[in-house]
């Protein structure tokens, strides 16, 4: 997510975002936005360093010299090492005063998926959990099944329209049935949906959302190719459900998953897990994000096992938000 606003005299006078890869950058955007030339006071506001290299389009420092903006502010440098500085440094050149570092953390914040992407070259694996304050995923018996309320829910929503994919095991598919949709005022969207099932337990569950719904060619069962057979695969085959078989005995199953994800470009998974697969990814270092809403009320399931056992887990560039009742802290995984 990169935006850009062109302020002459202090006052906006146009806006532009990157809508979506091979679209023109948020820069040329707001130019074109601007539809004139800009005024010799004219300022240039980019929440990320205008990029100086040909990618899918043209780079955006010419645009900005021939446009002949004076100065230009960034908020956050390019996370590709390759590139970092280079589109600034080459402003300066050509006598461009350029402000950078101006609200850095949230401009860097904006690009989090894309930023790890470009840096380990794997997807961004974010654990996400609700959580009573006693620490527990499942509700009592009795009490409402979500744990927490619409407002935070609706954050999730948000969150599954941003990650290309989203995770649950075989436990979870099966215990809730969940849709794992983005259902927001712009309609229903399915990322990429991932049901992680090493021996392949959900083979002919008839009657799961992620295997009868309209996105159920975006649903991606995985498993242990030494535990597929053929009726099962065949049986996913007919349903018009995707099937990784993945080499291994299982304990490198999530290294393997997480190969493969890059191998086909998928850039960061939010992983909607359960106590006991959320325990594995924290415990094994294999989650790099964290997603924790909090609820105000005491009272989980006593049977349902602590999410959180085996180490400290602290968080790097921690945001805290409240969305009703509900607390979110999420942020990288130290
Ligand atoms: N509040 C929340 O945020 C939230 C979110 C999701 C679910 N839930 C609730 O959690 C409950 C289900 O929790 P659960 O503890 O039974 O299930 P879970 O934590 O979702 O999944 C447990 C399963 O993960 C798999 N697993 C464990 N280690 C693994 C590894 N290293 N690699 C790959 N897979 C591994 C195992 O299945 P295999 O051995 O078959 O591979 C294991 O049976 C449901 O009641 C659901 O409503 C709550």
């Amino acid at each position: 997510m990169v935006g850009a606003v062109i302020t002459e005299g202090g006052v906006i006078v146009a806006e532009g975002f990157h809508a979506a890869a091979g679209q023109p950058h948020a820069e040329v955007m707001a130019m074109r936005a601007l539809g004139r030339a800009p005024r010799a006071d004219a300022i240039l506001h980019v929440t990320l360093e205008p990029c100086c290299t040909h990618g899918r389009t043209p780079p955006c420092v010419d645009a900005i010299l021939q446009a002949g903006f004076r100065t230009v502010v960034v908020g956050a440098t390019d996370p590709n090492p390759a590139h970092a500085g280079k589109g600034i440094g080459r402003l300066r050149e050509a006598g461009v005063a350029v402000v950078e570092g101006v609200l850095r953390d949230e401009c860097t914040d904006l690009n989090f998926l894309f930023n790890h992407w470009i840096t380990a070259a794997r997807p961004l694996l974010a654990l996400k959990v609700a959580a009573t304050l006693d620490g527990k995923l499942v509700s009592a018996a009795g009490e409402p099944r979500a744990i927490t309320g619409p407002a935070a829910q609706a954050d999730v929503h948000r969150w599954r329209r941003l990650f290309p994919a989203i995770a649950v095991t075989a436990d979870t598919l099966l215990a809730d049935n969940p849709r794992l949709t983005a259902r927001d005022a712009d309609g229903e969207h399915a990322p990429v949906r991932f049901v992680l099932d090493r021996q392949f337990r959900s083979a002919g569950r008839a009657g799961l959302n992620l295997f009868t719904d309209a996105f159920r060619g975006r649903t991606i069962v995985v498993g242990l190719a030494s535990a597929v057979r053929a009726a099962d695969q065949a049986w996913f085959e007919a349903e018009g459900i995707q099937v990784w078989s993945l080499p291994g005995d299982g304990a490198d199953f999530l290294d393997a998953w997480a190969e493969r994800g890059a191998a086909e470009g998928i850039t960061g998974v939010l992983i909607e897990a359960g106590p006991r697969f959320a325990s594995v990814l924290l415990r094994e270092g294999v989650a790099d994000y964290l997603f924790a809403y909090i609820a105000p009320r005491l009272g989980g399931n006593p049977e349902s096992p602590a999410w959180f056992e085996g180490g400290a887990f602290p968080l790097v560039a921690e945001t805290t938000s409240l969305f009703g009742q509900d607390a979110l802290f999420r942020g990288y995984l130290g």
